[in-house]
């Protein structure tokens, strides 16, 4: 039975009882009243009947005596006596009470019949006072009356009511399960005649109006579906019209934009190197709203205003970047050590032990907290959107839908996430999966991601998996749980006029020193393990191994950001990649001639465009990557539809960009192949692979990704607010 329904019974029997209640009361009252006067009666008529003699012996106690034993034969007279004008008892039967006489006795003692009930040992009795009219000093004759079969009465009157209310209640519900199922087919019949537009019913009206917009919702994703190009205005649109304009809130540990002060003491702004970033940075523009990240340039705060808020970009402000403040020891715990030196080597296969200590977990939990709070400041209404990106913030969801529980809290994990087993290890993985799942939606890059993260909930948690739905259903909260591959702005957007690749290739060539015959590749990474930058540079050396042709005509170009620079495995690779590229320098340099170039340093965009312009080949190697945006980047740049991209397969980008040479960086030769088949792919074949390439990035850009994201969180809250007022109704 429904919770409606039960409260509805409930009501209903409570009716009920109150009625019994009352009737049983009058019934009892009235049949009181009647049985008192019906007594008094009784013992007016006895005493009639005794008059005679009464008045004949009156001087005759004994004779009196003997005459009222006589009378309480009557099985409900318990007593009878004579009494004077003050109530004194002049003779009295055997049973008389004897308290009852003198001013005691509580009756009028006038010229008409009075009574009064007197509560006894164990049952009532009824006295009743008949006035004798003689002129002796007997002025009264006293009748005591057993009320003990009045009540006995009553019982079975009140159990009659009890059995009559029993069967009431039982046809009053069924009569109410039945009316209410019957009357809620013919009300659903009524809707959904009225919905096909069959009926006109006014008062359906505004349900007809939320659903109206919930297939609005659902035709723009149809749209979506049928190729319609996604830009900044159609995310901004999407925001005004499926979010009603709510405000955009992200945290994201890294900053889009870096005050930084230089040697000579100016200060510049940087742009990090950060696949994030790129991403991000882009759908912030397009729709405002505040992008909450650790404040890490050394002239930070120097730039911002009292509320730590700092409006960019610089040069044309269209969103907030609000500033929080770390020290040194949240950011080792925190940042360095739980999310770079656990959770990081955690979620990559690159063969690097993660190291979990409980200290860097307990700043990465007050972290956590510090930016789920500066969430609820900057949220502005208890049901913002909120955008949570990475692995830096696993507990946040919850702590911000503890805090705003009305929120759409959409979280995105930009790193791919392990199998159950390798969950495992981490020895907070329960209290990870829980933090997520405070999120309405959770984003990977790929369905393998999605497929590891529900199977670690489902092994670690107390959850039910619908896999139908792709959704996690924890303490009544529901997360979905889906695959959105994350991408680059279309077009790239150069701050000036951007340079041809024919111009980019002379500025690079220059720069490097390269002879016009060279065949250039490129890399650009965060100098990180996980990059498969040394496996990079061993396939260029197995190619000038392999392919004599190639010495002194294959030079490759490794842009390198320090990275992470705290850490000790970080600081190694470092060493290990400079050295690799030494020693293979070592073996094939000549005066005029370096197969690999390490430019080891922050590089801005502009710069690393013009290198992907200038290239024959992009290199992309990693050992394991979420998406990886580079080859995303490189095929944006190459308007002129040349240029070769090897891709890993262990990235998420691999996945869409099929027409790349896809390559296993750990097999050397293979490798090797790719590199020397690239540097001589005829221009048509290029030109295919390119074309293919770009409209493939073209279409699911990055306001494809935000896009989709945000019409599933605008779907999530239109059915949350029908679901909300449809509530008497079962969910389809
Ligand atoms: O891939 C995870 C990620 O957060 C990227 O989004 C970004 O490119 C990179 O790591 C940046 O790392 P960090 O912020 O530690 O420099």
């Amino acid at each position: 039975m429904k919770l409606s329904t039960l409260r509805i019974v409930a009501l209903l029997l409570l009716c009920l009882a109150g009625a019994l209640f009352v009737v049983s009361r009058v019934v009892t009252l009235t049949t009181m009243r009647w049985f008192e006067r019906d007594l008094a009666l009784r013992a007016q008529l006895a005493i009639a009947g005794a008059r005679s003699s009464l008045i004949e012996h009156a001087d005759e106690p004994a004779r009196i005596k003997a005459l009222f034993e006589a009378i309480t034969h009557d099985e409900r007279i318990l007593a009878v006596a004579l009494c004077d004008a003050h109530g004194d008892v002049l003779v009295a039967s055997r049973d008389y009470p004897k308290n009852l006489h003198g001013p005691s006795l509580g009756v009028e003692l006038g010229d008409e019949i009075s009574h009064r009930i007197v509560d006894a040992d164990e049952h009532q009795i009824q006295i009743s006072a008949v006035p004798l009219a003689t002129s002796g000093t007997a002025t009264h004759a006293l009748v005591v009356h057993d009320l003990s079969f009045v009540l006995r009465r009553q019982d079975v009157v009140d159990r009659f009511l009890l059995t009559l209310f029993v069967a009431f209640a039982v046809c009053g519900i069924l009569a109410l399960l039945i009316g209410s199922r019957l009357s809620f087919r013919a009300w659903t019949a009524r809707l959904r005649s009225y919905v096909r537009g069959e009926t006109k019913e006014p008062r359906f009206r505004p349900l007809l109006q939320d659903l109206r917009a919930l297939s609005r919702s659902i035709g723009d994703q149809r749209s979506s579906a049928a190729g319609v190009p996604w830009t900044p205005a159609r995310l901004k649109q999407l925001l005004r019209t499926e979010l009603m304009g709510e405000r955009l809130v992200v945290i994201a540990n890294r900053e889009p934009y870096m005050h930084v002060r230089s040697d000579d003491g100016t200060v510049r702004v940087l742009h990090p190197a950060s696949g994030l970033v790129t991403a991000l940075e882009p759908v912030m523009r397009a729709c405002s709203g505040v992008w909450i990240a650790h404040g890490s340039g050394n002239a930070d705060r120097e730039s911002v205003d009292a509320s730590d808020h700092v409006q960019v970009p610089p040069d044309k402000p269209q969103y907030t970047l609000r500033r929080l403040w770390l020290n040194a020891e949240e950011e080792k715990g925190y940042y360095y050590g739980f999310a770079n030196e656990g959770l990081w080597p955690l979620c990559h296969i690159a063969h690097v032990r993660p190291t979990f200590r409980q200290s860097d977990f307990e700043h990465y939990r007050a972290v956590n907290r510090r930016f789920a709070d500066a969430v609820v400041a900057e949220a502005g209404s208890d049901d913002p959107i909120v955008l949570v990106q990475d692995y830096h913030f696993a507990l946040a969801p919850r702590m911000i839908r503890e805090r705003l529980p009305k929120a759409s809290i959409i979280t995105f994990w930009h790193i791919p996430w392990p199998n159950a087993e390798r969950m495992g290890i981490c020895p907070w993985a329960r209290e990870l999966l829980d933090g997520m799942l405070g999120s309405s939606i959770l984003g990977f890059h790929t369905r393998q991601h999605c497929n590891n993260f529900l199977e670690s909930a489902d092994r670690y948690l107390e959850s039910r998996i619908d896999r139908e739905t792709q959704g996690v259903e924890q303490g009544g909260n529901i997360c979905l749980v889906r695959p959105y591959p994350i991408s680059i702005e279309w077009p790239l957007r150069w701050p000036n006029e951007a340079p041809t690749p024919t111009e980019c290739r002379r500025v690079v060539f220059e720069r490097l020193g390269l002879p016009a015959h060279a065949k250039l590749g490129v890399g650009v990474d965060r100098l990180d393990y996980t990059k498969g930058i040394l496996e990079r540079f061993h396939a260029v050396e197995r190619a000038l191994d392999r392919y004599p042709e190639l010495r002194g005509v294959l030079c490759f170009a490794q842009l390198s950001a320090p990275s992470r620079s705290l850490i000790g495995e970080y600081q190694d690779f470092d060493r290990r990649v400079l050295a690799e590229a030494e020693r293979i320098n070592a073996r094939y340099a000549t005066d005029a001639y370096r197969p690999i170039l390490m430019l080891r340093a922050h590089h801005e965009q502009p710069a690393v465009l013009t290198h992907y312009r200038a290239a024959d080949f992009c290199f992309v190697s990693s050992l394991h990557d979420g998406m990886n945006l580079v080859a995303k980047e490189f095929v944006a740049s190459r308007e002129d539809e040349r240029g070769v991209l090897i891709l890993s397969s262990f990235t998420g980008a691999s996945k869409e960009l099929s027409e790349a040479l896809v390559v296993n960086p750990y097999d050397v030769e293979r490798c090797a192949d790719a590199i020397a088949l690239a540097v001589s792919m005829p221009e048509d074949e290029q030109r295919a692979r390119m074309h293919a390439l770009r409209s493939i990035v073209a279409e699911f850009n990055v306001y494809a990704w935000a896009g989709r994201m945000l019409a599933d969180a605008a779907r999530l809250r239109w059915h949350e607010r029908i679901a909300d007022r449809l509530s008497p109704f079962p969910r389809p």
